[in-house]
């Protein structure tokens, strides 16, 4: 269940927002480099970005926009320009940071030391914090003569050193538990371990005293030695034993948590949050950072936040919260997703006055989509879906665009870079009823293609038509899916796609 966030009036020199410098529960679809251009210095206090590199080039091309796909082949074509497209948003993202502000980098193998290093020189080697290893999978890649690589790895860095930072703990396992904490007081029933209270630091004269008999450099001074022991926390298990410190299980923490994180399953298909978003992270990652590195009311920045994962935690743990993105079908997954597990309203009234949210330039609505010229409109489907437009027209016999799917892994670990064989054709028509001859048409173009699936997008669907797809499937054994533009405007694709 969603906290509301309080807008108490101190913390409001804005009127309805929390900080006067910037406005929060925004997500902005476009280039955060244009974006962040727009912030002002300083008005962030937790950042965490999870970009797309090398590795994940199938989901950019199921997620990407416009500009996204038409640089990415130059951007990704090494880790170098990689780096070059990462580095001046980095710049912005160090620049709007609060100065007791923190910023976690999320990546894998692909690319970690180059970020490293990128980000050594950019918040300063000092002020890295931690190398943070996320176990996201079990051994998988075993094909391959190496040991696979199940980690992903995330750079956590402050802007200075005062910085907040809420340790967070795991409880104790269960041998742990057997192992340490193997006292029950009979009367109470709660499980304690003798602690040592001597003192490792032999040089303490003040320390140096004799306690129920025995003489020693204690931890504490004599007086609250006394007090302990009259509250019955200081046992000594006969006389001359050294007396030692009675430390509850149930007043303990837990295990602090180290660098190590093995314990965060990743979206699994069965997982409950899981949206069908090909590189969505698990809530409960976001929860740690967010808790680790903010408190209530903070503002949490993800620039990179494809369907929302870092917003919907900050959300639920009471955190202000910014998003950006390029995708316009990301900007909508993710507006949905607030709606659903938020429950907060999308409506700009409502923001006005500290609640709810809204989304900044996304750029289409129906009515617009009816209007735009037939090339632009294709263009829109094809990028709405995550596939990439056919830039030649002409020559590429009627199609507007390709699907590579997330499930399609490559062949072979050279020229992983290179787009794979593994594509679904995309056919978009402008119109409100598409019927049975357009199915047709589209069946032969799969044909052609040596293609079994493929996707249609069109305002409509006669019944004709759909009756001539469930036949095609009988006959041929070919699917096509006909996708509506009022189902991708309203997010329904997500599932059907994956
Ligand atoms: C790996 S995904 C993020 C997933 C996210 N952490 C989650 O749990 O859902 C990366 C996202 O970055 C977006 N993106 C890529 N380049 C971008 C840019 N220049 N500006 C804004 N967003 C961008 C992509 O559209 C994609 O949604």
């Amino acid at each position: 269940m969603a906290k509301k966030i309080k807008t108490d009036s101190k913390k409001d020199p804005a009127g309805g927002k929390p900080s006067a410098l910037i406005d929060t529960r925004v997500i902005y679809c476009g280039d955060n480099l244009d974006q962040l251009k727009k912030f002002p210095d300083g008005c962030v206090d937790l950042i965490y970005i999870d970009p797309p590199f090398n590795s994940n080039r199938n989901y950019e091309v199921f997620w990407g926009e416009t500009k996204e796909k038409r640089s990415f082949e130059d951007r990704h074509a090494s880790t170098q320009a990689y780096i070059e497209f990462m580095r001046p948003r980095c710049v912005e993202l160090h620049r709007v940071l609060k100065k007791t502000g923190s910023f976690y980098y999320h990546c894998d193998w692909h690319a970690s030391h180059y970020v490293k290093i990128m980000l050594d020189q950019i918040f300063s080697e000092n002020q890295f914090q931690t190398e943070i290893i996320w176990r996201r999978t079990n051994a998988k890649g075993l094909a391959f003569r190496s040991f696979p690589n199940d980690h992903d790895t995330i750079f956590y860095y402050t802007k200075n050193n005062d910085y907040t930072f809420n340790r967070q703990y795991l409880p104790h396992d269960k041998k742990y538990i057997k192992e340490f904490y193997k006292y029950v007081e009979p009367k109470t029933g709660r499980q304690y371990q003798l602690a040592d209270l001597t003192n490792p630091n032999k040089d303490r004269p003040n320390l140096t005293y004799e306690f129920l008999g025995v003489k020693r450099v204690w931890r504490w001074t004599k007086k609250r030695m006394q007090d302990a022991y009259k509250k019955g926390l200081i046992v000594q298990s006969k006389p001359g034993a050294v007396p030692r410190l009675k430390r509850y299980l149930d007043e303990q923490k837990g295990m602090p948590i180290d660098s190590i994180w093995a314990d965060i399953p990743p979206i699994q298909s069965q997982s409950e949050e899981r949206l069908g978003y090909p590189t969505q992270k698990p809530l409960a990652l976001l929860d740690r950072i967010i808790k680790a590195s903010s408190n209530e009311n903070d503002i949490v920045l993800d620039a990179f936040c494809g369907c929302g994962t870092a917003l919907v935690a900050a959300e639920n743990l009471g955190r202000q919260w910014i998003g950006i993105d390029m995708s316009p079908t990301a900007c909508r997954v993710m507006a949905k997703r607030l709606r659903d597990v938020c429950k907060m309203k999308e409506d700009e009234k409502l923001w006005r006055i500290g609640r709810g949210f809204i989304v900044r330039d996304l750029p289409w609505t129906e009515k617009q989509l009816r209007e735009i010229p037939p090339f632009e409109f294709e263009n829109w489907a094809v990028i709405a879906l995550g596939g990439i437009p056919n830039k030649a027209q002409v020559g590429d016999m009627g199609i507007d665009g390709r699907i590579y799917p997330v499930s399609a892994t490559p062949k072979k670990k050279a020229g992983e870079l290179d787009f794979m064989d593994v594509w679904y054709p995309i056919q978009v028509k402008q119109k409100d009823k598409t019927g049975s001859p357009d199915i047709r048409d589209f069946e032969g173009v799969m044909t052609t293609h040596e293609r079994a699936k493929g996707f249609f997008v069109s305002f409509g669907y006669t019944e004709d038509a759909l009756k001539e797809i469930d036949n095609l499937f009988r006959t041929t054994g070919k699917v096509i899916i006909p996708l509506t533009v009022r189902e991708i405007l309203e997010e329904q694709i997500a599932r059907k796609l994956v």
